[in-house]
Order: structure tokens, then C-alpha cells, then sequence
């Protein structure tokens, strides 16, 4: 699990990759946008196309070591002092360098590779470097395992059934960045809900939001959750029992009916054993009289 310094540092990469992306026109840098885990190709030629095949150049991330070639040497046969943040991950093409292509792939982007790069030749005269930003923005996924700050599964609960139909609650505690919640069906359309109730604790977001349904293909339905700011979704399903979506008025009509047939039976059983009850004193009244004859 990692710090929740790493965590704010994530932000603040995003939102200045954000911002770079606004600057950036019009100057010799150029930015190259990815999504998340695809591959980037940092570009870097030289413009008269000379082989550098037996040439030195350094790419860096700030201070940060991210290749370095010299005369064949280089982070992935043997050379060290690359960052670890990169290893294993950076490769350059070695067809094109003899046309002075020193570009590189970083491979399975992520979001904190967002920021400026140098493509350096130290040893050329005159000395060239080249400046390249670049953007990877996340998409959206469920990050809970690589971000504590996260929101977890929201708690969802079924309210209870009205007229109306099924009232469903869900419920996101404690999260930061602030959550955006929706209903959802089993098809991922949105439900139109009450509106939230949010309260907020020392920066973090309490949310309530309900939504009444109606049976639909099938009883299934998802709470999502959404921080858009770190990229992440989760969300969380809930089964309607099908019994709670026939219709009330009906349940309290069948109440009703069922409730006057049962008091009519019990009427005419107590009338029945009244009548039998009678109809045995009379006999034993008969019997009586027979025997006092
Ligand atoms: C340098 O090589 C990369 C990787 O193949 C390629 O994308 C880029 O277009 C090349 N640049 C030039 C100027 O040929
Ligand atoms: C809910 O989350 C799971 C797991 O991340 C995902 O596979 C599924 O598509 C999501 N469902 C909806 C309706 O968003």
C-alpha cells in the first residue's frame, strides 16, 4: 500500500500534466498525450539525420535517469544507474539510429510518468537537446488496490417497498477525493434518483443518495461510485427480491379479500358448531325425556 504523500503527488502530476498541456503550444516542446498503460514514443531526431550509432545521448525525466545510450551501451545490456521507476520498461530502436532517431517507448504508461523530458546529446557540437512533455491520462478503473485514499464498495440497502416501487439506498462514507455517486441497472443506465444527501468531515464526503425502482429485465442494480479526479470507479450491485415488486394497491386488495372470505368462514364454522352443538342438547334433552318416560 502505498503513502498517502505518493498519493497527493499523483494528484498534483495529473493537474500539472493538465496544465503543461494548456502551455504548450507554440514553443519548440512537443508533448505527446497517452491513456494510461498504453505505450508512449518520446521523439527525438537529430535534423541532419546523422548515425549516432557510435554517439552518446541521455534521456532524463528532470533529474531522474530514464536511458542513456553510449555507443551501444545502454540501461538494458548491462549498464547501470537508470531509476527504477524505469527500468525495465524504456527501449529505444536500434534500426533508426544510424538516421539519428534517438526516440524511446516507455512502455505501460502510468499517470505519476506524466512530465518534462530531455533528450540529450552532450558530446555533439554544437551540444543539442530536445524537450518533450508528456501527458498519460488516467482512465477510469477500479483503483483500490493501488490507492489507499480510494473510496472502497459503497454499502448498499434496500429501504423498503411502496406503491411507487422499491426504495434503494446507497451509502459512500468517508471519501477524498469527493465521490460522484449514480443508481445504475444491470444495463449501466443511469437512474434517475433523489437528490444526494453530501455532508462533509475534515475534508471528506459522507454521501446518501436514494432512488426508487421499478421492476425492469431483471432485479438487479449497481450503485457506482466515481472520483474522477484520481481516475477511479467501483461500484457495488444489489438484488430486489422479485415478491417486493408486484404491486401493493394488489397485495392490499388480495389482504383484503383474503381477510372477508376468511371472516366469512369463520362465521358459518362458528354457526355450523352452534347448530351441531345445539342440535346435540336436543337430542340429549330428547334422550332425557325418553328415559323420564
Ligand atoms: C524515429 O523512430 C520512431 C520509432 O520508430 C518513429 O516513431 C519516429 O517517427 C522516427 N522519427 C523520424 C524523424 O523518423
Ligand atoms: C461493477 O464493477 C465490476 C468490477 O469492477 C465490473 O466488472 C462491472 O462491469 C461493474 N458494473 C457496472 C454496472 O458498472
Amino acid at each position: 500500500m502505498k503513502t498517502t504523500t505518493q498519493h497527493l503527488f499523483f494528484i498534483m502530476a495529473l493537474t500539472a500534466a493538465k496544465t503543461m498541456l494548456t502551455l504548450s503550444h507554440g514553443s519548440d516542446v512537443i508533448t505527446v498525450v497517452v491513456s494510461e498503460g498504453d505505450n508512449a514514443i518520446l521523439p527525438c531526431s537529430l535534423s541532419n539525420n546523422q548515425n549516432i550509432v557510435q554517439k552518446l545521448f541521455d534521456w532524463k525525466k528532470y533529474d531522474k535517469e530514464v536511458f542513456l545510450y553510449d555507443a551501444g551501451v545502454h540501461y538494458n545490456n548491462g549498464r547501470d544507474g537508470q531509476d527504477e521507476l524505469f527500468q525495465g520498461r524504456v527501449f529505444h530502436f536500434p534500426q533508426h539510429l544510424k538516421f539519428g532517431n534517438a526516440s524511446i517507448v516507455i512502455k505501460n504508461t502510468k499517470v505519476t510518468d506524466s512530465g518534462d523530458y530531455t533528450c540529450n546529446f552532450p558530446h555533439l557540437e554544437p551540444r543539442q537537446i530536445f524537450h518533450i512533455k508528456l501527458i498519460v491520462e488516467p482512465i477510469l478503473k477500479d483503483r483500490s488496490e493501488e490507492m489507499a485514499i480510494a473510496v472502497r464498495e459503497p454499502y448498499t440497502r434496500l429501504l423498503g417497498a411502496t406503491e411507487n416501487g422499491v426504495l434503494l439506498q446507497c451509502e459512500v462514507r468517508d471519501a477524498y477525493p469527493k465521490p460522484k455517486v449514480e443508481w445504475q441497472d444491470s444495463d449501466g443506465i443511469v437512474l434517475s434518483a433523489e437528490d444526494p444527501q453530501v455532508s462533509e468531515r475534515r475534508g471528506h464526503f459522507n454521501v446518501i443518495l436514494r432512488t426508487t425502482v421499478t421492476k425492469t429485465a431483471t432485479n438487479c442494480f449497481f450503485c457506482e461510485v466515481k472520483q474522477d479526479d484520481i481516475g477511479h470507479v467501483v461500484n457495488a450491485s444489489i438484488i430486489v427480491p422479485e415478491k417486493l415488486f408486484e404491486d401493493k394497491s394488489c397485495q392490499v386488495a388480495h389482504a383484503w379479500i383474503g381477510g372477508w372470505f376468511l371472516g366469512v368462514l369463520s362465521v358459518a364454522v362458528f354457526a355450523a358448531l352452534a347448530l351441531f352443538v345445539r342440535r346435540v342438547w336436543k337430542k340429549g334433552s330428547q334422550l332425557e325425556d325418553s328415559f323420564s318416560i
